[in-house]
């Protein structure tokens, strides 16, 4: 009885390696939010459900062959392990719509409830995953493996952005309990966002409005008030000053809708401004575990490049430009046209495959030594 049952689980085990290197040699379908916008205008379910059934399991398995590309210690986290664990049950759900008919209602039914749940499951994939890098990093990270895992982090966090962005809008679209916030919206949409309303600027103010998904273009502007308020109240305290308020811009452009945040809180030196958006650097106190869970974004240090891949999900651009000594500009670009906001995705390929792999090469530039070296010149000023 005992070895049937562990030979079950090797066949199952065996069958889902199978299916996902079956599914992973399928390039990802990028949607722009014109195609959302469109599709959610004249809503089809059974065109929908064809389409994610297929589509949601390619996405998984693409990002799940990545996955078991991390260095052995990472993998082998009980953290990253859990993670892998949500991916293949998931991904099997989703396996067994593939010869379903989707003329039958009980099955378009049966796949919303199934998207709900998928979504609910990998509620904690955040700081869950935080939580594996943090104990392989507390065992001693590598360089090149740092590389390797902020390379693997981009990628995994925008695929799972993308995976929220289909089962959203499918269930608003389909899922009659679950009605739009705003009776304008087409699933998780707005056609008509107004940016200045989310930055909250007064209502004179121009209306500046593209096509866009609200709830990400509120989270990058959280994002981006929380570290610039607190690097204004940091600042200010140490000199005892009143705190100056934030400069908040926002310019609607032929190509771009562009958002700047500038605050005067003492700003960040250059040379740090690219490690502000590793995975886990942070100059905030580390969160407490519970906390962490209750308020996944929360002093992880995860903000900015959690933020930058919301941008960059539909071709936007998150940067920073610093004056150290007074403040930082922040920077949102997104696209102004809902065509050329397009889905970008990571796809499991020989190129991704390699930079997993590559040990790094010499530097072609000379790095300049840390102390001058005494090379017998004496000045004379
Ligand atoms: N506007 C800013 N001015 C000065 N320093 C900043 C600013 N924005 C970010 N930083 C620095 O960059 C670090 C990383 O920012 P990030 O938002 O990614 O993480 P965090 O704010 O530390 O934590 P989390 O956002 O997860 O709560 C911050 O800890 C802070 O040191
Ligand atoms: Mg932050």
């Amino acid at each position: 009885m005992r070895i049937s049952r562990v030979l079950m689980k090797c066949v199952s085990a065996a069958n889902l390696t199978r299916q996902i290197e079956y599914y992973s040699r399928f390039s990802p379908s990028p949607l722009s939010i014109k195609q959302l916008i469109d599709f959610g205008a004249d809503a089809c379910e059974q065109t929908s459900f064809a389409f994610l059934r297929h589509e949601m399991p390619v996405r998984m398995a693409n990002i799940m062959k990545e996955i078991n590309l991390l260095p052995s210690p990472l993998l082998q986290t009980p953290s990253v392990q859990l993670v892998y664990s949500w991916f293949s049950r998931s991904f099997t759900e989703l396996l067994k719509y593939q010869n379903t008919n989707e003329n039958d209602e009980n099955i378009l039914k049966s796949f919303t409830k199934t998207l709900v749940g998928i979504r609910n499951r990998h509620n904690d994939v955040v700081p869950t995953m935080a939580q594996g890098v943090l104990q392989f990093k507390a065992h001693g990270m590598e360089p090149l493996n740092n590389q390797n895992v902020q390379y693997f982090l981009d990628r995994f966090y925008m695929s799972r952005i993308s995976f929220r962005m289909l089962i959203n809008h499918h269930t608003l679209l389909f899922d009659d309990s679950k009605r739009p916030a705003h009776s304008r919206h087409i699933g998780s949409i707005d056609p008509s966002c107004d940016a200045v309303q989310i930055v909250k600027a007064q209502d004179k103010d121009e209306p500046f409005r593209v096509v866009y998904i609200p709830s990400h273009l509120h989270h990058m502007l959280f994002e981006l008030f929380k570290n610039a308020m607190r690097a204004t109240v940091e600042h200010h305290t140490k000199l005892g000053s009143t705190y100056p308020p934030l400069n908040v811009l926002v310019i609607l452009g032929k190509e771009d809708l562009t958002i700047k945040i500038s605050d005067r809180g003492g700003g960040v030196p250059l040379r740090k401004i690219d490690l502000l958006f590793d995975y886990m650097y942070s100059t905030a106190p580390p969160p407490h575990e519970q906390r962490a869970r209750a308020a996944p974004l929360a002093g992880f240090g995860y903000g900015l490049p959690i933020s930058r891949l919301y941008a960059r999900y539909f071709q936007g651009e998150l940067n920073l430009l610093s004056l150290e000594g007074f403040g930082t500009d922040a920077f949102i670009y997104l696209k102004a046209l809902s065509s050329e906001s397009v889905e970008r995705l990571p796809v499991f390929n020989r190129t991704a495959f390699r930079n997993y792999m590559d040990q790094p090469g010499a530097d072609d530039w000379c790095a300049p030594s840390r102390e001058p070296r005494n090379v017998g010149i004496t000045w004379h000023p």
